[in-house]
């Protein structure tokens, strides 16, 4: 039996973490849509056309080490706003969401152009400020040198222009249930989203 969970929201809200977290508890499978976006900007470093590089996307090319960086996030936002770009990697998506045993995805469209009929739609958000904190803190770590006000920035330009753009715009689905993580820790955020499920699944 399939059972799609969608999780979408702006960057750096605590999508993936939540989704992996969800994906591990309930014995489903996992797929970070931001990285297939992430491996076509990242081919667009080496020449190709954002259309070859998403048309010929391996699986290769999602195990890049650079897909992480503030470079490959904002190239992501930029090829993510071609519709040539969106409908290549539709396929695969939306057969990730309906695999047997159960799917959580996440991104940006997953309840309202790839899954519009998941079982269960969730709108990840927290505010600005405290989502270019967290993520500051996670490139530090892994060795980036950036500050605050430069992550926030980032944040900012990728979510108006992902908000911005005619095909598939990161907004809610009309029936997601929007979780603010602003003041919460990721394990009552996590808690909160599995009580949630639960309560759908009956
Ligand atoms: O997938 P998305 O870009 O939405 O966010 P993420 O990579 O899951 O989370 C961004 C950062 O915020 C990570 O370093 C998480 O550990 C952290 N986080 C947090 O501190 N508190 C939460 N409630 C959720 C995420
Ligand atoms: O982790 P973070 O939220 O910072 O970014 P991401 O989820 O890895 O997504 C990177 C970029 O890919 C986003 O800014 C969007 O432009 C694009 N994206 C999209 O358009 N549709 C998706 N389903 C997932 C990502």
């Amino acid at each position: 039996m399939s059972f799609c969970i969608a999780i979408d929201g702006p960057a750096a809200a605590g999508k993936g973490t939540i989704s992996k977290a969800v994906a591990a508890h309930f014995g489903f499978a996992h797929l970070d849509t931001g990285l297939l976006y992430r491996a076509v900007g990242a081919k667009t470093f080496e020449g190709l056309s954002p259309i070859e590089a998403a048309e010929g996307l391996a699986a290769e090319d999602l195990s890049r080490d650079d897909l992480r960086s503030g470079d490959a996030g904002q190239a992501a936002s930029r090829v993510a706003a071609i519709p040539e770009v969106r409908s290549a990697l539709v396929d695969f998506q939306q057969a990730f969401a309906r695999r047997e045993g159960g799917a959580v995805l996440d991104g940006r469209d997953i309840g309202t152009v790839i899954c519009p009929d998941a079982e269960v739609k969730l709108y990840v958000t927290a505010s600005d400020e405290v989502r270019a904190e967290r993520r500051q803190k996670e490139l530090t770590g892994k060795g980036e040198d950036v500050s605050v006000e430069e992550v926030l920035a980032d944040l900012r330009e990728r979510d108006e222009r992902d908000a911005a753009r005619a095909t598939a715009p990161l907004k809610p689905a009309e029936d997601a249930v929007v979780i603010d993580t602003t003041e919460m820790s990721i394990e009552e955020a996590v808690a909160k989203v599995i009580a949630l499920i639960e309560a759908r699944r009956g």
